[in-house]
């Protein structure tokens, strides 16, 4: 199966040309002015006036996660779809073994829950607790399964979260391995103190929830995630920044030749905590962790990635319905936490970053796709459009205008964190593999099922 895309503008993250691409049997095989073939391709694409980009890589999305609320309600195959829309082929999601079950184990069953993920997926995978198995279990992690990211939580203590000593004895055995540690950094004891004296004062409406997750618990969890991996010599990778005073201390980090990376979020950019202002039917959505921050943090996030501080932009995509979220009507705390973002984020950073020219297009490619594939050991088979890449190529009409609204996403969720919000540049097409599966705004055919990608060997 042959795919000629013509008259496109190829967009990489240190190069931009004007060239055809051809793909077979899902990868670009040639690139050029003036394509030679031996017979006419089968599928032939005008992409004229449009650009051509890798596709999307989501790092950061949470599709069928277990909560007290039920499973968040995106999937693996609405939340691909989801991703599939906007632009993103690729998706990071995470295994989050039960406590006592080995990682091996839990990845396997994870497997099984993505098995029919549309767009290609792969993990990061969690320690939820410290036992000594634990180093062979990651060093076998990386060497058999294929899988050299994992993830901690300092928040959530009552369940998933680390405390520090085990946190360190994670970070010291993923460092001596050669993989990469993200980090879900918030002090989580000192919230559950803050969370527990609102309740106790009967203030248990979602205007606390921000209020018991200050920036400083944020900060302060990242500067220790910082201090502790400089000890244990372990790369981390800062998930979800949203406050300020946490790029600072990454910021020196990073001069001081630390190898700290951080992901920021499209929510955290561009949303802020007026919208806990009001009843619970319309804040509950944006009941997050970290929450929205104010607007000051939004503008330091967005000199954090003009200055390189961050690298990345995923989602943390978590969709509920509003019934799950009512869970938490008459307390805070039992709103499950989390929202749905994975259509929108390349459509949003385009419109509120590239076009408000706070973003090159070369940045936004490195954003949204080449600079996960790096970091998470996918590139150059993802994150790029090369010779000898899968052919995962978003045809992106800067001309395609949308009104994001819970009437046309495709996330399983009856709400939606940036309703009404409009964008302008989107993705024509969509090719994963090789195979035109988005046109128009249509699922044109029932993509194959995504591949489980193992990362690249050291
Ligand atoms: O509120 C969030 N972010 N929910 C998903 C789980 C997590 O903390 O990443
Ligand atoms: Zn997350």
């Amino acid at each position: 199966m042959e795919l000629l895309i013509k008259k496109g503008c190829i967009v990489n993250t240190d190069s931009t040309q004007q060239a055809d691409v051809l793909c077979k049997d899902g990868k670009i095989t040639a690139i050029g002015k003036d394509l030679e073939f031996d017979s006419k391709p089968d599928n032939i694409i005008d992409a004229g006036g449009c650009f051509l980009l890798p596709g999307g890589i989501d790092p950061h999305v949470h599709m069928h996660l277990p909560t007290h609320a039920g499973y968040s309600s995106d999937d693996f195959i609405s939340g691909s779809k989801a991703a599939l829309y906007g632009g993103t082929t690729t998706i990071i999601d995470f295994v989050t073994p039960q406590k006592g079950q080995s990682l091996a184990k839990a990845i396997e069953l994870r497997k099984s829950e993505a098995k029919n993920c549309l767009t290609d997926f792969s993990f990061h995978v969690s320690p939820v607790e410290w036992r000594d198995s634990l180093k062979d279990e990651i060093k076998d992690c990386i060497s058999l399964e294929g899988l050299r990211s994992f993830k901690v939580y300092m928040a959530y203590k009552d369940s998933i979260g680390l405390n520090d000593e085990a946190l360190f004895k994670v970070m010291e055995v993923v460092g001596k391995s050669g993989g990469m540690l993200t980090v879900h950094c918030e002090l989580g004891d000192e919230i559950d103190a803050l969370r527990n004296q609102f309740a106790s004062k009967n203030k248990l409406s979602p205007k606390f929830h921000p209020l018991s997750r200050p920036a400083e618990l944020e900060a302060y969890a990242v500067k220790k995630a910082i201090d502790l991996a400089k000890k244990a010599q372990c790369s981390i990778y800062i998930v979800h920044v949203s406050a300020k005073k946490s790029l600072k201390f990454i910021q020196e980090a990073q001069e001081n030749g630390q190898a700290v990376l951080a992901e920021t979020c499209p929510q955290y950019l561009l949303l802020n905590d007026a919208y806990y202002k009001g009843e619970f039917e319309k804040t509950a959505a944006f009941v997050m962790s970290p929450p929205l921050r104010k607007k000051k943090d939004q503008k330091a996030l967005w000199n954090g990635i003009d200055d390189k501080t961050i690298e990345t932009i995923g989602t943390d995509h978590c969709a509920f319905n509003s019934a799950q979220k009512r869970m938490g009507e008459n307390d805070f705390r039992k709103i499950p936490n989390g929202a749905g973002g994975v259509e929108h984020r390349l459509p949003l950073l385009y419109t509120y970053g590239v076009s408000k020219t706070k973003i090159s297009l070369n940045r936004f490619v490195a954003l949204t796709s080449t600079n996960a594939a790096k970091i998470f050991g996918l590139f150059p088979t993802k994150g790029t459009i090369a010779i000898g890449s899968d052919a995962d190529i978003l045809v992106w009409d800067p001309k395609i205008k949308n009104t994001i609204s819970i009437n046309n996403h495709h996330q399983n969720s009856d709400a939606n964190i940036y309703e009404g919000m409009k964008t302008k540049g989107g993705p024509k097409m969509v090719i994963k593999n090789g195979t035109v599966v988005i046109e128009n705004g249509q699922l044109i055919k029932n993509p194959e099922k995504g591949h489980f990608l193992k990362t690249n060997p050291f």
